[in-house]
């Protein structure tokens, strides 16, 4: 990402570009972004890929087992962190966002028929995520059954699926650089992203 400005506007966009850019792409570091909740011991972080990010609604979204445990941590904490590393460029992007959950609604929904069919079998497992199973092979997904699921099939495993929507209300930016690191804070005051300059 192009980062070389000292106009908080422009950087801002910029970021907000890169974020867009990242779901299209799976050869790009930010599609699979960090999301950390917070369990009722820590905080607790997990890869995931980036699904959704818009500008115009500060949107940034991941998709995930209804049954998993951050879909619970959310729902009691709904106060998430993202975090992005590219590291051919050095930048490190944090941003603080407030989560809802969809499950089982018309977001959900439109989500689900977007999906591939392969990556639907993903919810089919009659095990939740983090479950203790026998034996690693032991998940028991629709595929495993010989043929191919039919979609009236796998649409059970709809009621597995949820997605996460977060609002973005602050960014961290971090750029580490021979020349002289860059740091830049911006925060949602209502209507805009205020930038300020930070030590890095
Ligand atoms: C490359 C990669 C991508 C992943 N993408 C997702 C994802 O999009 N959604 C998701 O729920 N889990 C994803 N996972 C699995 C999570 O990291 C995590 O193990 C799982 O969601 C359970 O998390 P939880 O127990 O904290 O809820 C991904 C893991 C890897 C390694």
């Amino acid at each position: 990402m192009n980062s070389q400005t000292s106009n908080f506007e422009e950087l801002n966009a910029r970021i907000w570009q890169a974020f867009e850019q990242a779901p299209l792409d799976p050869s790009d570091p930010f599609r699979a972004p960090v999301l950390g909740t917070a369990s009722s011991c820590c905080c607790a972080l997990r890869t995931v890929i980036l699904r959704k990010a818009a500008a115009s609604e500060r949107i940034l979204g991941c998709y995930s087992d209804s049954r998993a445990p951050k879909i619970s941590q959310i729902q009691i904490n709904p106060h998430v962190q993202w975090l992005f590393y590219r590291p051919e460029e050095r930048i490190q992007i944090i941003a603080r966002a407030t989560a809802a959950v969809h499950h089982m609604d018309s977001v959900a929904r439109a989500a689900w028929d977007n999906t591939l069919l392969e990556h639907r079998l993903n919810y089919s497992s009659v095990f939740a995520p983090g479950s203790e199973i026998s034996a690693p092979d032991s998940i028991a997904l629709l595929h495993r059954g010989g043929r191919p699921p039919a979609p009236k099939e796998l649409d059970r495993a709809f009621a597995n699926f949820a997605v996460i929507v977060t609002t973005v209300e602050h960014l961290d930016f971090l750029r580490l650089n021979l020349d002289g690191n860059r740091r830049a804070a911006f925060t949602w005051n209502g209507t805009s992203f205020k930038g300020s300059w930070l030590a890095a």
